[in-house]
């Protein structure tokens, strides 16, 4: 009896639907090759459904959505609905309701893809960043008081408890143990960095910090401890990746690093990540947004959503599959794709999908 997953598709807005389409068709591609089976269900949420219904997310949709085994997501963000209330309500309700309290980012640049950097390559620049997805500035904790007046006062607190520290810890030491460079042949040791701001946060990132070590002398000895400053970190991602192999860090620095370490592995047409909540069920998506203005044009890059759908894929179990697809993914990189920019590629998005199913079904 071949293994069957059900798949939640939420395309969503601009460009996602598009590329999620391509993820979708490199997915099937593996799952008959590798012998499983794939069961997409489509949801139509977005901003597209809230202009029309005035519903951001249906009462049952978390429920309904936690029914599948996984979720692959394209975009969310309207030009015409106010930034904020797509956002708040779909993307990061669903990571907080289906307590998808890691955001994994691989920050990986992939073999002739371009790269910003000057004098760095493939060899250079493969780490991961471990995100945490549920605290911080993302709780809503604080408010505002004398609103529109000279003394307005606002206040939105970096929120984290030792349970929420400890447990995206716990999954940051397990990665870099089985997925650091040693594990990977690439490197000495397997290395998990803090990023923090000890100098300034001193209450946030001092539990931080105290956890990271108690942690890992007790239970990662294997495990080589390292700790940057959000500034240095953003300052050797530029300079030096190649020092780095699996990076921890709250959710408000994990944001925007994440940014940075897109950038330098080609741009947000390339670059995916993981909400994951290692008990229960995770959301795939490319970390780029909606990109309105190429909106059914056909010419978006889809590698993130099918590198997504590969992480996804990994998450399930199917990790034979989900290297393929990677493998498939580095070959149209290296051969066939002029950019990785949206309209330069030297092919169409659907194109593109069909270059790397062919591949993954060789
Ligand atoms: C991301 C995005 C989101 C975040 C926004 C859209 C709420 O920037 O996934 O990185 O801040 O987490
Ligand atoms: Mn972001």
């Amino acid at each position: 009896m071949s293994k069957s997953y059900n798949i939640a598709v939420i395309g969503g807005d601009g460009t996602g639907p598009e590329v999620t389409r391509e993820a979708v068709k490199v997915l099937q591609a593996a799952a008959a090759k590798f012998n499983f089976k794939l069961n997409f269900t489509d949801y139509d949420f977005g901003g597209a459904r809230f202009l029309r219904t005035g519903e951001v997310l249906p009462a049952n949709a978390v429920d309904e959505l936690r029914k599948h085994d996984a979720i692959l997501l394209g975009a969310i963000g309207h030009p015409d609905v106010k930034p904020g209330i797509l956002e708040k309500g779909i993307l990061l309700k669903l990571r907080f309701d289906l307590d998808q309290y890691i955001n994994l980012r691989p920050v990986r640049l992939y073999p002739g893809v371009e790269c910003p950097l000057k004098g760095k390559g493939p060899e250079h620049i493969d780490y991961v960043v471990v995100r945490e997805n549920t605290g911080d500035s993302y709780t809503g904790t604080g408010g505002v008081t004398m609103k529109g007046t000279p003394h307005e006062v606002a206040v939105q607190s970096g929120v984290y408890t030792r349970f929420q520290v400890d447990r995206c810890l716990k999954y940051a030491f397990e990665y870099a143990r089985k997925h650091g460079k040693k594990a990977r042949g690439k490197g000495e040791h397997n290395t998990l960095a803090l990023c923090g701001k000890t100098n300034v946060l001193t209450f946030l990132y001092d539990l931080w910090e105290r956890a990271f070590h108690e942690m890992g002398e007790r239970d990662y000895k294997d495990v080589k401890r390292e700790y940057y400053h959000v500034d240095a970190t953003c300052m050797w991602m530029v300079k030096n990746p190649e020092w780095f192999d699996v990076i921890v860090t709250g959710n408000m620095f994990g944001d925007i690093i994440t940014d940075l370490g897109a950038i330098t592995q080609g741009g947000m047409g390339i670059a995916a990540g993981g909400n994951i909540n290692p008990e229960g069920v995770s959301m795939f998506e490319p970390i780029g947004g909606s990109a309105p203005k190429y909106t059914g044009k056909n010419i978006i890059n889809p590698l993130a959503a099918v590198g997504a759908g590969a992480m996804m894929l990994q998450t399930l179990g199917e990790e034979k599959a989900s290297v393929a697809i990677e493998s498939a993914v580095m070959y149209v990189t290296a051969n066939k794709m002029k950019s990785m920019a949206a309209g330069k590629m030297g092919h169409s998005t659907t194109e593109v999908g069909d270059l790397v199913a062919s591949k993954v079904a060789e």
